[in-house]
């Protein structure tokens, strides 16, 4: 008889809590700054107060995102660290892997995608960086436009123009994760209660996704360790 448990967890509640302000956060902001690009209809705008108010949350709640940005890096430079080093953990084997994934994703007979030994899946890898890149662009560049120190106007032009098309990239990166997050594909099922339910997807999923994470986890809970598996797996 099998004593596999049918959930395995993914991430703790206080990594859920802070995904969940960001995501709010970041989506809040976007949606003004598409408000005062007129990206929106001029009837919706109005009924969120108007485009002075909403150009002040923008310029405020940015400034408030990359102070807390800022100080939560510092805090948890560990964290950060290993996230950083999940994130770029690309190898040359793994070349095999989107052929694989797409077979999986368009039969569902197929259940195992190929072999790869990161925290995140490849094409997750790829998305949040574009995501964490993008970010860290705008909130830079508009940190520079709210305090916008005296300097030629090109240096204005270069930044602006950073800012929205960085905005661009990031809601692209943003639909692509948002879509993986809510667990729509077959190979992602359950997928949204690691973040937003009780931090635990389905384990044929996680097998699915990161089979040696998986396999190290459940080692590691077999040998009593609480901690799981090291974030980073060295090749
Ligand atoms: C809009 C709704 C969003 C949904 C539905 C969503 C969904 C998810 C899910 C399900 C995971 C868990 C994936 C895993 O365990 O490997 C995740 C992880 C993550 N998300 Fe989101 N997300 C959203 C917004 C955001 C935003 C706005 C950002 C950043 C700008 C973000 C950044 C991240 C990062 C960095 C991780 C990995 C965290 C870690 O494992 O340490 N997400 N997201």
């Amino acid at each position: 008889m099998s004593t596999e448990p049918e959930r395995i967890q993914r991430h703790g509640s206080a990594v859920r809590v802070a995904h969940g302000v960001n995501a709010v956060v970041v989506i809040a902001l976007i949606a003004t700054g598409l408000a005062l690009g007129d990206q929106l209809p001029a009837a919706l705008v109005a009924t969120l107060g108007g485009h002075a108010l909403v150009n002040e949350i923008h310029r405020l709640g940015g400034v408030t995102f990359a102070t807390i940005l800022l100080l939560a890096i510092g805090l948890f430079h560990s964290s950060t660290r290993s996230l950083i080093r999940d994130l770029v953990y690309f190898r040359r084997g793994e070349r095999r892997w989107p052929q694989a994934f797409l077979k999986c994703i368009l039969s569902p007979a197929h259940r195992r995608t190929a072999f790869h030994n990161g925290r995140f899946d490849p094409a997750q890898r790829l998305i949040l960086l574009l995501l964490a890149c993008s970010t860290a662009l705008i909130t830079a560049t508009g940190v520079y436009l709210y305090i916008l120190p005296a300097a030629p106007q090109w240096v204005f032009l270069v930044a602006i123009r950073i800012h929205i098309y960085g905005a661009w990239v990031a809601i692209i990166a943003l639909c692509l994760h948002a879509f993986a997050g809510l667990g729509v594909l077959h190979t992602h099922r359950g997928l949204l209660g690691a973040m937003f339910g009780d931090g635990t997807v389905p384990m044929q999923t996680a097998r699915t996704l990161w089979p040696d994470w998986t396999q190290k986890k459940l080692h590691d809970l077999k040998g009593g360790n609480p901690h799981g598996p090291p974030s980073h797996t060295p090749s």
